[in-house]
């Protein structure tokens, strides 16, 4: 498969695993790189920026193709130094960079003057312009089925692709519901250069996490996701668990949720504490809505082998079937 996305990035499958704070590690952005994907480091991931300069040395010994590194600006119980993050990013070498949280008009100049191509993952169809306006190269195009953050709008993304594709100039992936090839297959017939898959990634072996949070996705339904922080305007989509179950019964009380009742319940450590230890009802863990769709624990050769195969089949046979026209014969 070739699209706009596959040459800007030189990369095989238009397929891209997005930043995961704690899961985005150098054994998940590898994997994801040497299968012909786009694999992507998680900067914060990293406890310092220093460490980040590693992790990044780490990834480029295991993999000779591109890999990107996510650097999100979100608020943060404790306060984070971007800039220093951004140096080492540049300062290493790194060409594509997916910013997500907050415009990052501030990052582009340098980011830009080393030749990096930026990322920009948005919920609405007003940031991606906004992001094309001010120079991002790719936008990533987060719809409400996401997991993390999906904005305040809840516009799907049957909705937000057809619109970017009416709108924007610039290439924009597909984000949020995406794991089968089906998906990738209706990601390009409603105009997206590409995918972009968080939670998939996580039901994978080379994802750095235990083995009971995977199983415990391949046993979610569709039902199995929450939305929390709605009261803060800051809403996450999360695996529904006793501590989100608790999150959501604080959030219900009337009038305005201080955050200084949720803090204890939602720090990061425990939330890491799930992905370390299994275990499941630890912390607070992100997940989309696509945990509805797995069903197996792939490695991410096969998963993107299985997803592309699918989607070609379904593009040369039944939608060419559909069409009236002949039918293809897949190599
Ligand atoms: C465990 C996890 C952690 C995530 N952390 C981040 C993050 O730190 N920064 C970010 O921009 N997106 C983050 N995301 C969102 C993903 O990059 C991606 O946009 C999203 O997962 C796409 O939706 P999907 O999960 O339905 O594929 C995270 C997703 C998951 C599943």
């Amino acid at each position: 498969m070739q699209t706009r996305l596959t040459e800007m990035l030189g990369i095989k499958h238009p397929i891209v695993q997005g930043g995961m704070q704690w899961v985005g590690l150098a054994e998940l952005a590898s994997a994801v790189s040497n299968a012909g994907g786009l694999g992507i480091l998680t900067a914060l991931t990293q406890p310092t920026p220093e460490d980040l300069e590693k992790e990044i040395r780490r990834c480029r010994d295991m993999t000779d193709k591109p890999f990107g590194v996510n650097l999100t600006i979100l608020p943060t119980i404790k306060p984070v130094p971007y800039e220093e993050y951004a140096r080492v990013i540049i300062e290493s070498g790194i060409k594509i960079v997916e910013t997500a949280g907050r415009n990052p008009e501030p990052f582009l100049p340098p980011y830009k003057a080393a030749g990096i191509t930026v990322i920009h993952k948005c919920t609405s169809i007003r940031h991606s312009l906004k992001a094309e306006r001010i120079g991002c190269d790719v936008v990533s195009v987060d719809g409400f089925e996401c997991a993390g953050h999906p904005g305040e709008d809840d516009i799907t993304n049957f909705i937000l692709l057809p619109l970017a594709a009416r709108k924007l100039s610039i290439p924009f992936l597909a984000s949020g519901g995406f794991g089968d090839g089906r998906g990738l297959a209706a990601a390009l017939a409603l105009g997206a250069d590409g995918i972009n898959m968080g939670t998939r990634f996580m039901a994978t072996q080379e994802a750095p996490i235990h083995d009971k949070v995977k199983q415990a996705m391949v046993e979610a339904s569709e039902l199995d996701t929450a939305l929390i922080y709605r009261t803060l305007r800051n809403t996450a989509r999360v695996f529904r668990n006793d501590i989100v179950e608790q999150v959501l019964e604080i959030e219900s009380r009337p009038g305005q949720t201080n955050f200084e009742d949720i803090r204890e319940l939602v720090k990061g450590v425990r939330g890491r504490e799930v992905y370390s230890k299994g275990d499941l009802d630890r912390g607070v863990w992100s997940a989309g809505m696509v945990v509805g769709l797995i069903d197996d624990v792939p490695t991410c050769r096969e998963l993107l082998d299985r997803i592309v195969g699918e989607a070609e089949t379904i593009i040369a046979q039944r939608l060419a079937q559909v069409s009236g026209g002949p039918i293809h014969e897949l190599a």
